[in-house]
């Protein structure tokens, strides 16, 4: 396997020949193992309160110039319709941590979804109790959504404060919805302030040793209501350890979590498709992503779930967007994901686990 220097090397290279040869070798390591299709997600914002003040991210709970929504459960049911009509395999259901969404009120939603429809449910609600998170997948959750953000401990708690009184350790959380069955998804973001080369190469080496079966990445943008939006503005940043928050680092960062973790389902973000809403997110298919998340949420509310700025596909109605995807998915030569659409890698990981279980000798 590809160890830290070597996707250090890569993280650096400027050389266009060469960084074509890694695309073209991500492209084909996502061919192999995962095949041509684009699983889609269709992505319902359900709730833009939250109680955390994480630095990087608008929804944090002291910024008060935006306005706070959270759907109905009606709502939320129409935009699940409009999933299963696209033919869409998976919803995701994300929201800031938001204690009105209480755990019952969410074991019941997913229940009733799950009676209703056939979509995989993927949950994306930030750090909930043990409890919580069991009595939703025993609901029938299939996945959650956590990421680590950074693997750079000293980084991560200066962005990322606790609640007072209860430390929460992502990476334990991440262990935990393995163990309750859950697919788990886990992601960074790329160019943070004080990010360094060496961060970045961990966090691609974290991701395989953590062995998940999803991973999201994406360029970290600036909100300029946050403070780290603020400090980035009046920064100039002339650390050369400083990993940029670019497209083509993105593109690296992709790549090489392809290529060192083959088997997993991996976006092309959204985040990617806001620094370059041409080209990004083909360009993401292109270079080591199979999943696109479009986003479902009512157009009323989109802009309102403002985590950065400019946040692309925030006015473009989902019945033009997803036309637009299918053209462009078929443009790539690629087909579209029937069905649920899991990760190989959890396909494995949880046959192992029976295998193993068979193999225990009956007493
Ligand atoms: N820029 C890019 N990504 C962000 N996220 C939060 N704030 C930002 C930002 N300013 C990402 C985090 C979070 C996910 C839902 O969105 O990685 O986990």
């Amino acid at each position: 396997m590809m160890q830290k220097p070597k996707i250090m090397q890569w993280l650096k290279e400027k050389d266009p020949d060469r960084l074509a040869e890694l695309w073209r070798r991500a492209d084909e390591v996502r061919r192999l193992q995962v095949g041509d299709d684009v699983h889609l997600r269709g992505l319902i914002e359900i709730s833009s309160h939250c109680v955390r003040r994480c630095h990087y991210c608008g929804l944090r709970r002291e910024n008060r110039k935006i306005h706070r929504y959270r759907l109905r459960r009606e709502e939320i049911l129409a935009c699940v319709r409009q999933a299963a009509e696209f033919g869409y395999g998976t919803v995701v259901l994300q929201s800031g941590e938001d204690r009105e969404i209480t755990g019952d009120w969410m074991t019941n939603l997913i229940g009733q979804l799950k009676s209703e429809t056939d979509l995989a449910i993927t949950l994306s609600l930030g750090e909930r109790t043990c409890d919580e998170l069991t009595a939703w997948r025993r609901a029938g959750a299939d996945r959650y959504l956590l990421r680590f953000e950074s693997s750079n401990k000293t980084l991560y708690r200066k962005i990322h404060p606790s609640l007072p009184g209860q430390q929460c350790d992502r990476m334990e959380l991440l262990q935990v919805l393995g163990e309750l069955g859950y697919e788990v998804g886990s992601g960074i973001m790329i160019g943070l302030p004080g990010q360094r080369y060496e961060d970045l190469a961990e966090d691609i080496v974290t991701f395989s040793k953590l062995d998940v079966d999803m991973i999201g990445v994406g360029p970290y943008l600036p909100h300029p209501d946050t403070p780290l939006g603020k400090a980035a503005a009046g920064k100039n940043h002339n650390d050369p350890e400083q990993v940029p928050n670019n497209e083509r680092m993105t593109y690296k960062t992709l790549a090489l979590t392809r290529l060192l973790c083959p088997e997993v389902n991996l976006p092309s973000t959204t985040a990617l498709a806001t620094i370059n809403r041409t080209a990004g997110r083909e360009q993401g298919l292109c270079r080591g992503a199979n999943v696109v998340m479009p986003n479902l949420t009512p157009t009323e509310y989109r802009a309102l779930y403002e985590i950065y700025p400019a946040k692309a596909c925030c006015f473009e109605p989902a019945k033009e967007f997803h036309a637009h995807l299918m053209r462009q998915i078929g443009a790539l030569g690629r087909t579209v994901g029937k069905g649920p659409g899991a990760s190989i890698r959890y396909l494995k990981r949880t046959e192992n686990k029976i295998d193993n279980q068979r193999k225990v000798p009956q007493l």
